[in-house]
Parts: C-alpha cells; sequence; structure tokens
C-alpha cells in the first residue's frame, strides 16, 4: 500500500485543534475569541502540509483512523475525539485538497461543531464521504432463507474480509484518481475471500456490499460486481488463476469513470446528451488506464473497454458490430445491471429482484448472452 504521511504530527495537530474549536464552539459560542486562534491554527498547520503534497485524506474504517493510507497509532484521546465527531455527523472519510480556502474551512468547523444543522456538503476542495444510503438485506433476498449453522459461520467471516477491505477498495480508487500508480495487492485478499466463499457454495447475493452513501456509490458497486461476477465465472468452471484474473477485472471494470468529473457523475437526475457522451468515454478510458498499469492481464483491459457492448453489438464504445466482446465482458455487463439496479441512488429507488429478474429475462438475446442470463438467475435461486 502506497504511503504518502510523512509527518502524521501535522495532521495530528490539524485534528487536535479541530477538535478543541469543536468543543469550545459547543460550550460556548462560534464567535468565541479562543475559536478563532484554534481556527488559525488548524489551518496553518493544513496550509503547511500542503507545501509538499496536493491533498489529505482522513477516514475512518472501523474505529481506527487512517490518514493518507497509515493508520493513526497511538492517536490517544485527541484521535478518539475526533472520530466521535465524524460519526455524530455520520462522515466517514474527509479529504481536504490544496487551496481549500480558509473560509471553507471554518464553515465546516462550524458544521462539524453542530450535527444537528444542516447536512455537510462536499466543495470543489472538501470532499466528504458520508454514510447516507443503505440497502435493506431484504430487497436483494428472495425470502428468508435458512443457512446451516456451519453455512451462517463461514458467510459471516466471508462479510467481515469483504468490510475489511472496503477501506482499502476504496483507497485503491481514490489512487487511480489521483493517476497514482495502484497496488492491486490491495484487492487480492478479497479476491481470495470469495473465493473461498463459492467453494462453500454461499449465494454470492449473501456476501454483497450493503453499505452505500452517495459519493461512494463506485466503489461499493466495484466490490459487489466483482462478486456477482465472480461466482457466475466459477458456476461455469473457472478456477485458480483465471477466477483470480476475472476477480481483478471485474473490480477494475469501472477504473474510467474516475477520471469523469463527479457532477456529472453522481448529478441527480437527466443527463443532457453532452454529459451521456462524457460518461460513456469511461470504457475507453478505463481500457487506456489499465493497460499502463504493470501486472494486469490484457482481460481487465477487455473488461473496461467492452462492459457496455451488448449482446446484438449495440451499446457503446461504438468500436464494430462484428465485434464480440469477451465472455468475463458479457459477465460483468450482467453483473453491473444488476447492481446498479438493485441499488437506492439518491435519485433513483432500488428495483425489487423479481422486476430485475423480469428485466433480464426480457433482455436476453438482445442486451445479454441468453446463456449467461440462465445461469445467471439460477445462481439467485440457489440457498
Ligand atoms: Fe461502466
Ligand atoms: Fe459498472
Amino acid at each position: 500500500m502506497i504511503s504518502d504521511l510523512k509527518n502524521p504530527e501535522q495532521i495530528e495537530k490539524v485534528i487536535s485543534n479541530i477538535n478543541a474549536a469543536v468543543t469550545n464552539m459547543r460550550l460556548y459560542s462560534t464567535k468565541h475569541p479562543k475559536i478563532n486562534r484554534y481556527l488559525e491554527d488548524a489551518y496553518g498547520e493544513l496550509y503547511r502540509l500542503f507545501l509538499d503534497k496536493s491533498l489529505t485524506t482522513i477516514m475512518l474504517i472501523d474505529d481506527q483512523m487512517v490518514v493518507d493510507n497509515v493508520p493513526l497509532k497511538n492517536r490517544g484521546s485527541r484521535g478518539d475525539q475526533f472520530a466521535r465527531i465524524l460519526k455524530e455527523n455520520a462522515i466517514e472519510h474527509i479529504t481536504f485538497k490544496s487551496g481549500v480556502s480558509k473560509q471553507d474551512f471554518y464553515f465546516l468547523v462550524k458544521q462539524l461543531a453542530n450535527p444537528e444543522g444542516e447536512t455537510i456538503k462536499s466543495s470543489e476542495y472538501l470532499k466528504l464521504g458520508k454514510v447516507e444510503l443503505r440497502v435493506d438485506e431484504k430487497t436483494v433476498t428472495q425470502e428468508d432463507i435458512t443457512l446451516s449453522d456451519d453455512e451462517k459461520e463461514h458467510l459471516l467471516a466471508l462479510r467481515s474480509v469483504r468490510d475489511d477491505k472496503l477501506g482499502e477498495i476504496r483507497i485503491m480508487c481514490s489512487q487511480i484518481s489521483e493517476r497514482k500508480s495502484i497496488d492491486i495487492q490491495a484487492v487480492d485478499e478479497l479476491i481470495k475471500a470469495f473465493i473461498r466463499g463459492f467453494s462453500y457454495g454461499i449465494n454470492p447475493i449473501h456476501m454483497l456490499a450493503k453499505l452505500k452513501s452517495v459519493d461512494e456509490y463506485t466503489f461499493t458497486h466495484v466490490v459487489n460486481v466483482c462478486i456477482l461476477t465472480m461466482s457466475q465465472a466459477e458456476s461455469l468452471g473457472f478456477k485458480g488463476e483465471q477466477l483470480y484474473e476475472i476477480g481483478i477485472a471485474a473490480v477494475l471494470h469501472d477504473s474510467g469513470k474516475l477520471f469523469i468529473p463527479d457532477e456529472i457523475l453522481n448529478k441527480p437526475g437527466r443527463l443532457t446528451d453532452n454529459e451521456r457522451s462524457i460518461i460513456e468515454t469511461h470504457t475507453v478510458k478505463g481500457a487506456q488506464y489499465i493497460l499502463g498499469l504493470k501486472n494486469i492481464s490484457k482481460l481487465a483491459v477487455l473488461g473496461a473497454l467492452e462492459h457496455h457492448i451488448k449482446y446484438d453489438g449495440t451499446g457503446y464504445p461504438n468500436i464494430s458490430k462484428k465485434w464480440k466482446p469477451n465472455i468475463v465482458s458479457q459477465m460483468i455487463a450482467i453483473a453491473d445491471v444488476f447492481d446498479a439496479m438493485r441499488s437506492r441512488r439518491v435519485y433513483k429507488d432500488a428495483k425489487p429482484v423479481s422486476l430485475i429478474v423480469k428485466i433480464l429475462t426480457q433482455e436476453k438475446g438482445t442486451s445479454f448472452n441468453p446463456l449467461l442470463v440462465d445461469n445467471f438467475l439460477k445462481l439467485l435461486n440457489e440457498k
């Protein structure tokens, strides 16, 4: 994992001054003279931190505070207090970008002090990851499913590996967006755990990531597409190294989206033709990006390029009607549409599984490979 936290004490000073400002704002008023000093100190330290880097991210993974990929150890009460403030505001992570104005920074701290107030929004130089939406697990299970104790135990173990690794995948996504080289090993353990899960015969639907947050849709989506693609591949007989490479291809299928501006990607409501064509470039951009990575199989390049090409040759990118997407890209296409439809977003509700099944069935032979759809539906109906 790439670390670029050179001086942890700098960010610790920022955190402790934010804590002090928040405490005093809650005790007195936001106009108290002491508060201004804490804010000045916090902002000054942040400013110095940006002399040799362009952004810094503080995130909470379980109760662990992680700054720029490095867990802050021995953070003591000041770290605990900051973790509490973030939790009260339902914030999972904050990214400060170089260029953040004093005014924006002060405004953020004031809002942190008042979790009951207006919801805090991300801005150009301040990105917040908020826990906002949860997909009810009931929407993904057909009926009450009875599992044996043994199966329950395996499922719990897998879910905990999955939750553990979500943080690393999030870091991987932010590394892609910063054009850093990525460490694919970060997803290694997750993919291996999924492979173990399939060997226990667990329905992939039970392993899907449940947590959804508005600006983190992309990363929970890639985890789910990975699970749903690998389970299809496994059921078709792919094993070992090949299955592993299919997992990597699925994780990277939407990496091109990280080059698309957030305003377009997360725009609620209808997209203009121009915005739609910008989003569609994520396929080619992703393929180009993956081509530049070391030690990645060409399967991942194809997965990124082809996952929106339909079975009948329509879709995008418009390469040639005779172009036949790789079988793995065809599996990713089904997983992709399934996860997109079952996820609740700010601007649309999740579709019930019964409706998704109907849509997939209707589009057999036009959008999707009919044999792969049959196989996928069979998987969904398993225990
Ligand atoms: Fe996509
Ligand atoms: Fe996707």
